[in-house]
């Protein structure tokens, strides 16, 4: 995720932006930059900027100390708006003037830029962030905190932003809007930060910004205004964490982190899409003809992104009744499919590197398809070679089991089906509506259901020494526990399986005996009694059962012997809410067996070779 560190004071600045920038390494990047102020009001402001690992820009500043200056901000970029390029990387300018560091994304950027343009401004990258330094330009009348007050008012999104006005040598300036900033005092100089690790190394003295607020360092001190310009109070306090509490944000894990982080990275996925209630995709860059010409899809992926396309499978065939194959990729790649014209290859992935997911892609594009790509890493191998890009928003995702870029390649999936459902008339207007209203709501449920992470925890207790544990769902629901029982076994080393509940009896079932754990899904309408007929099997024959189902049914309790309740939604979008339990019970069972949850054995984050 991106990273924000600014600073004014008494010290040469570029060495402690480069410092606090190393400090924010661990969070992923692709490119960084520097932009110092001379300490001469009015001499533009220029950016030093590389693609890649910071240490190229030690190596072109001298470590920092060929930039003289002792105000600054400074960057590390994690793709999302244009590809790793030093014009892409920040800080952004306009012409000299002005100097931004951005965190977030800016939904409306695309009209902003048009503004701009008709206004005489030219742009040097494809980033949204470009877009505020040149309104902040175009509202420097001279007084700083106006400019910014009208800037944030046409910005449509998530913000951080750390600026530099050429005319004011030696300030600073912050805002945020639903990303994190900070600001930090020392006796040598003050600071602002999107994170904490950035600047322990210099004070541990910090308040945290919330929505709207503004600051203004000064070397000598910090001030704070509201959106009216006034100023306002803030309370500091001393931070305790040590560095490596303060990288997972005071969490125990990063996988822990990632799942909290899901409603924020649902949020950025989906909102930056919705425009007066509908599903607006425009840079998929896909006509409506050819989302019409399209009558077949084959997914492919690995592991968790695999669940996905099972999940997408139903999804995109009951809302665009688009027939959907689902192939792991690495059988996809083997197995000589026979692919029919008009077959669109949808493949998903994270890290857009998967080995098996790459190839997959070539085959396909080697075949003449369509190829369509669902990937959170801009600038990926696969997001380049595919024809058409989808990105998800869930920022870099660190612990090994998939969390957040699992949540954000569902809400992608239903957000291409819900597209496609409108543009090849599949779905009335009422429905299409009640379901975009539903989409937006996930990442707020998502949120409510995080609120009760201790009965998970306490859920996990029981689970702890199990051997074995069955998952078991129909339609949407065997596609949810796929990925439970993944999650399970990945993290917590139990053996874990998935079923299609209605396959029980056709062999599995003679797995379970007095003492067995069945963790059952049951979210989907038509499927309900049939799932609580295969519970009630299980449950004769001995087994305890979780089951997950959704508020209001409390006939469950009847059967199971622990019932976790999730928010209503339609039925096509429960994977996101039933997920969010299985992934806290599986984090909890490994904490509680005393494993490396953020890297379990034999397990890599990308796997870049077959
Ligand atoms: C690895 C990871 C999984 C991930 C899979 C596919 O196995 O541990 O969490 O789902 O790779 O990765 P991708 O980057 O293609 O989504």
């Amino acid at each position: 995720m991106c990273g924000i560190v600014g600073y004014t004071g008494y010290a040469h600045a570029a060495n402690i932006l480069l410092d606090g920038l190393e400090r924010l390494e661990y969070r992923g990047y692709d490119s960084a930059g520097i932009c110092v102020s001379d300490g001469n009001a009015g001499h533009p402001l220029k950016a030093i900027r590389v693609k890649g690992r910071l240490q190229a820009l030690r190596d072109l500043t001298d470590n920092g100390s060929s930039v003289e200056g002792t105000s600054g901000i400074g960057h590390t970029r994690w793709a999302t708006h244009g590809e790793p390029t030093v014009e892409n990387a920040h800080p952004h300018l306009s012409g000299g003037r002005v100097a931004v560091v951005h965190n977030g994304i800016i939904e409306n950027y695309m009209e902003l830029r048009e503004t701009l343009k008709a206004r005489g401004y030219t742009f040097q990258s494809e980033t949204d962030t470009e877009t505020i330094a040149h309104l902040l330009d175009y509202y420097d009348k001279g007084d700083p905190l106006d400019a910014i007050v009208r800037t944030v008012m046409h910005l449509r999104g998530s913000f951080a932003l750390g600026i530099l006005f050429s005319d004011r040598p030696g300030e600073v300036y912050g805002v945020r809007r639903d990303s994190p900033l900070i600001a930090a005092s020392s006796e040598n100089g003050n600071f602002i930060a999107s994170d904490v690790p950035a600047i322990l190394q210099y004070t541990r003295n910090v308040t945290y910004l919330d929505n709207m607020e503004i600051v203004c360092l000064k070397p000598d001190g910090i001030s704070f205004y509201n959106m009216d310009g006034e100023p306002i109070e803030k309370t500091f306090t001393t931070v305790s964490w040590d560095v490596e509490a303060a990288e997972k944000g005071g969490y125990a894990h990063f996988m822990l982190k990632e799942i909290h982080e899901q409603p924020k990275a649902m949020e950025d996925t989906i909102r930056p899409h919705i425009r007066d209630g509908q599903i607006v995709l425009e840079e998929l860059g896909m006509t409506e003809d050819e989302i019409r010409s399209i009558n077949r899809i084959q997914m492919v992926a690995c592991g968790s992104a695999w669940h996905v396309c099972m999940t997408a499978k139903y999804v995109m065939e009951r809302l665009a009744k688009v027939p959907v194959d689902v192939d792991l990729a690495s059988e996809f790649r083997y197995r000589n499919p026979v692919l029919s014209p008009g077959t669109m290859l949808m493949v998903v992935s994270q890290s857009g590197e998967t080995a098996d997911s790459l190839a997959a892609l070539r085959y396909g594009k080697d075949q003449g398809m369509l190829c369509l790509a669902i990937v959170n890493v801009v600038g990926s191998s696969i997001a380049r070679e595919a024809d058409r890009v989808f990105y998800t928003s869930a920022g870099p995702e660190i612990a090994v089991a998939t969390t957040k870029a699992y949540s954000t390649q569902l809400a992608a999936c239903y957000m291409l089906a819900l597209h496609f459902a409108r543009v090849r008339g599949t779905m009335d207007e009422e429905a299409y509506a009640k379901h975009v209203e539903a989409l937006t709501r996930l990442p707020g449920q998502i949120g409510e259901i995080l609120q009760g992470e201790a009965r998970m925890q306490w859920l996990a207790g029981k689970y702890a020494n199990t051997r074995d544990a069955f998952f078991i769902g129909r339609g949407l629901d065997y596609a949810s526990v796929l990925e439970g029982a993944l999650k399970l076994k990945e993290i917590s080393y139990i053996h874990a399986e998935a079923y299609a509940a209605g396959e029980l009896k056709h062999g599995t079932i003679s797995l379970i005996e007095k003492g067995s754990m069945v963790l059952a899904v049951a979210t989907q309408k038509d499927l309900l009694e049939k799932e609580v007929s295969n519970i009630v099997e299980v449950h004769a024959r001995g087994a305890t059962v979780l089951a997950l189902t959704m508020d209001g049914n409390y006939a469950m309790e009847d059967e199971a012997d622990f019932t976790v309740y999730i928010p209503r939604t339609e039925d096509v979008f429960y994977p996101s809410l039933v997920v969010v339990p299985l992934q806290l019970l599986a984090y909890y069972v490994s904490l509680s067996r005393g494993i490396d949850v953020d890297k379990p054995r034999n397990l890599a984050k990308s796997v870049t070779v077959e």
